[in-house]
Order: structure tokens, then C-alpha cells, then sequence
């Protein structure tokens, strides 16, 4: 056990008091940023004459030293000390002495671990929307590709319309750029610096807490210090986001696993991005998208964590907020892991294009065009509707598509009908004749991937 608080105390701490209380086993991964928030501190204490200059580059040499030792392995971040800002401190007295006692002047854990969480966090927010912007670059090489690839649109998981893999593919495009926006905003917002609000009602020494701020890259201070050293909104705010990108990845996961599946074979699903039974040689499983889909769950459960330690905690630093840490660690190392694996899986997977086309002819998903057909020739929507289901009614009666009746057998069920029907209801005009913008036109969707290349270059 090795405390930075023992004065006030007469008796050892009890040795499962101490364990349960200890947090070093997860927060010592966020070891580069308590040193750089160290650094700042000390670089801050320097100017504003609180330290000498030569106290600042003692200091400055022992934390620098201890970062490359525990990078190279020449020190092992120990268990014996409470947390990571206890065995920085401690390893640092241990090295240079008398200088190092001052490192912690007008200081807290409070607002350290508050500025050590954020910087961690801040980091990965970037690290995460670099790799969104990866899954969008693939989806944009999968709509270029496919603006002519016809397939079946779903409601209900019941043919519709037709549509092309391009607009379908777009579909998550705009889904996951949103989660960029998202996590933009978040950075923007939480990028204020809490370093120097002391364990939460400031400091009587002359801090310069906007130096500070700015030699950490932030925005400038946070303005009240009882809501530095307890505020994990940026975290709830995180893992929501996080939670979203999860919810659109298992809902994409959920398509890709019924498009791998027999009955549609849709998709082919590398053979390294898939696996195989022990029992049954022919099957070739989606585990990655399944395993995507259920680690979403886990996601979730983060966010509900954190919501549910900060309700109800009175201002202003409670103990209960380190358990913010291993939730959102791990959040963020399984959607980051989901994110990659996700994107390799998308880009070596290949489409069935012609099973997809043929299955958009089958299941009467030119039946709107029909009706449409009949409105251009004047016949009232309701009208129309009713006539198409009759159309419908005899077809499946018969076992045939729209395509297949005669002209015949269309004008038996309505004069209007002219040999143009043909051209009307096929899955060529079906799509293309959708010209509207964010409809699956090939016209509308080039005017639509245009957009996006413009945005993926500068964003
Ligand atoms: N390990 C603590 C946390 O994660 C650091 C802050 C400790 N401060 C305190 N007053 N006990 O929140």
C-alpha cells in the first residue's frame, strides 16, 4: 500500500478497504495523460513564479524520465500505489527528491483525474471518427459501384420497391455521417480544461488556469470548478454517440447476417471474415456481424452505467464517479474493434448482384409503378391501387409476375392498359424513374455521391 494521504490517519487502511478503493489497475491507462497534464501544471507553476524555474526543470526532466521508462518497460506501473497520479508522484519523489513534493501544489486528484479522463476520452473521440470516416469511404466505393445494381427495397422485411445497392449503401452513409457530427460536436463541447478548479473550490494560489488550458490544446478553462471536478457529461455524451454508431452497425450487422443466409445469398461474405462449424461442414457463418450485434448490448449497458452513477450524486466530487472509468474503457475498445473489424468485412465481401436483381423482380414490387401507370392515364390513385391488387390477386392466382401477363390479360382486367405497360413497371424504369433528390435514380444518386466525395475530402 503506498498512500499519498496517510497524515491524518493512525491506523493502516484495511487491506480489502484498499483494494476495493484502489483504481490503479485500470486508470494506469491513461498514464501519458496524467504526465502531460503533470507537465502543463508544472510549466504554469513556473511561470506564475510558484516554482523556480530550475525546480520546473527538475521536475519537468523527472516526468519525462518516467514516461520513457514506463513506454520501455524499464519501470512497471505497480499495484502497490492507489492509482496512476500516486505512482507518478511517488516514483517522482523517489527520483528527484525535494522538488518533486512540489509537483502537486494547488492541485487535486479531483481536478487531475477530471483533466486526465478528458484528454484520454479527447484523444479517443478522434481516433473514433477516423475510423467512421473509413467505413464511410468503403461505402462510398460500394454506391459508385452499384448505382445499376437492382435489389428489392423492405418495409416490414416485405418487398417494396426496387432500389439499387448504391441507394441502399447510402442509406448508412447518411447514418453514419450523422455519428461524425455527432462526435464533432461532442469534441467541441468538451473541450474545456478543468485543471486548477482543486478538489472543487479552486485555489488560493495565483493560477493562470487560461496558460494552462491552452498548453493543453483546450479551448480555454472551465468556468466553475464545483462542476469541473463532477462533471462526466462529455463521457454520457460520448457513449451515447457510441451507442448510436453500435445501434446502425447491428442493424446493418442484422441485414448483412439475412443476406448471408441461404435463402437469400445476397452476399458472399469472405472467407476470412467468416467461420466455419465444427459439426456441420457447409456452413460458412456471419460470427462477425453477429458478435457486432451482440457487443452492441454491452454498449448500451455502458451508457445505462454512467447514467445511472450520476443520478442523484450531490455536488461536487464523489468517489462513485471512478467507476466511469473501466464502463467507458471498455466501450470504447469494443465499438473501436467493431469499427474495424466491420469495415474489413464490408470491403471483402461481394454481392450477388444478379440474385439481388432477381429477387427485385419477383414479389411484385413494381406494383406502385403499375398504379402510377394507370394514374398517368388518368385512372384516380384509389382507383388504380385497387385495380393493381386485383392485377396482384390473379398473378399470384397463376403463379406468374406482372411482366409475365399478356396484354390481353391486362386489358381483361382494365382497358387503360397498352402495350407501354411493359416498359413502365420494368425495374429499369422503376429506379431510374425516381429522379427526386435521395431517391434511387441513377441520376439522383450520382448528383447524391458527388455530395458526399465533396464532404469525405474536406471532413
Ligand atoms: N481514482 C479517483 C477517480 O477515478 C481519483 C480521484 C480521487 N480523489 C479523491 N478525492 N479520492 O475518481
Amino acid at each position: 500500500m503506498a498512500q499519498l494521504w496517510g497524515g491524518r490517519f493512525t491506523k493502516e487502511t484495511d487491506q480489502l478497504v484498499y483494494n476495493f478503493n484502489a483504481s490503479i489497475s485500470f486508470d494506469q491507462k491513461f498514464y501519458k495523460q496524467d504526465i502531460e497534464g503533470s507537465k502543463a501544471h508544472v510549466i504554469m507553476l513556473a511561470k506564475q513564479g510558484i516554482l523556480t524555474e530550475e525546480e520546473k526543470n527538475i521536475i519537468i526532466d523527472g516526468l519525462e524520465g518516467i514516461l520513457r521508462d514506463v513506454e520501455t518497460g524499464i519501470i512497471q506501473i505497480s499495484s502497490k500505489y492507489e492509482d496512476i497520479h500516486s505512482f507518478v508522484e511517488a516514483t517522482l519523489i523517489e527520483r528527484i527528491g525535494e522538488p518533486g513534493k512540489k509537483l502537486h501544489t494547488g492541485r487535486s486528484r479531483n481536478d487531475q483525474v477530471a483533466l486526465d479522463m478528458k484528454l484520454y476520452t479527447r484523444l479517443e473521440v478522434l481516433y473514433m471518427d477516423e475510423l467512421v470516416k473509413e467505413l464511410l469511404e468503403i461505402l462510398l466505393k460500394i454506391m459508385e459501384d452499384n448505382t445499376d445494381t437492382f435489389m428489392p427495397g423492405f418495409t416490414h422485411l416485405q418487398k417494396a420497391q426496387p432500389i439499387t445497392l448504391a441507394h441502399h449503401m447510402g442509406a448508412y452513409f447518411e447514418m453514419f455521417k450523422r455519428d461524425r457530427l455527432r462526435l464533432k460536436d461532442i469534441y467541441q463541447r468538451m473541450n474545456y480544461c478543468p485543471l486548477g478548479s482543486g478538489a472543487l473550490a479552486g485555489t488560493t494560489y495565483p493560477l493562470d488556469r487560461d496558460y494552462s488550458a491552452q498548453l493543453l490544446g483546450f479551448t480555454g478553462p472551465t468556468l466553475n470548478s464545483m462542476d469541473s471536478v463532477s462533471d462526466r457529461d462529455y463521457i454520457i455524451e460520448f457513449l451515447s454517440a457510441m451507442s448510436t454508431i453500435m445501434m446502425h452497425l447491428s442493424r446493418f450487422s442484422e441485414e448483412i447476417i439475412i443476406w448471408n443466409s441461404n435463402e437469400y445469398q445476397f452476399v458472399e461474405l469472405d472467407d476470412a471474415y467468416s467461420t466455419g462449424s465444427s459439426i456441420m461442414p457447409q456452413k460458412k457463418n456471419p460470427d462477425i456481424a453477429e458478435l457486432v450485434r451482440g457487443k452492441t448490448g454491452r454498449v448500451y449497458g455502458a451508457l445505462m452505467s454512467v447514467l445511472t452513477i450520476m443520478k442523484g450524486l450531490p455536488l461536487a466530487y464523489n468517489k462513485d464517479m471512478q467507476e466511469d472509468k473501466e464502463l467507458t474503457f471498455d466501450a470504447i475498445d469494443t465499438v473501436k474493434g467493431c469499427l474495424l473489424l466491420f469495415t474489413g468485412m464490408l470491403r471483402t465481401m461481394k454481392f450477388n448482384k444478379a440474385i439481388m436483381a432477381k429477387s427485385a423482380m419477383n414479389g411484385f414490387t413494381n406494383a406502385t409503378d403499375a398504379a402510377d401507370y394507370l394514374v398517368n392515364h388518368g385512372v384516380a390513385f384509389r382507383d388504380a391501387h385497387s385495380i393493381v391488387g386485383q392485377l396482384v390477386l390473379y398473378c399470384l392466382e397463376k403463379n406468374i409476375t406482372l411482366e409475365d401477363m399478356t396484354l390481353e390479360e391486362y386489358k381483361t382486367i382494365n382497358p387503360v392498359f397498352d402495350e407501354t405497360i411493359y416498359e413502365a413497371i420494368s425495374l429499369e424504369s422503376c429506379v431510374n424513374k425516381r429522379l427526386t433528390i435521395g431517391a434511387p435514380s441513377k441520376k439522383a444518386m450520382n448528383q447524391v455521391i458527388l455530395k458526399h466525395k465533396e464532404y469525405l475530402n474536406k471532413d
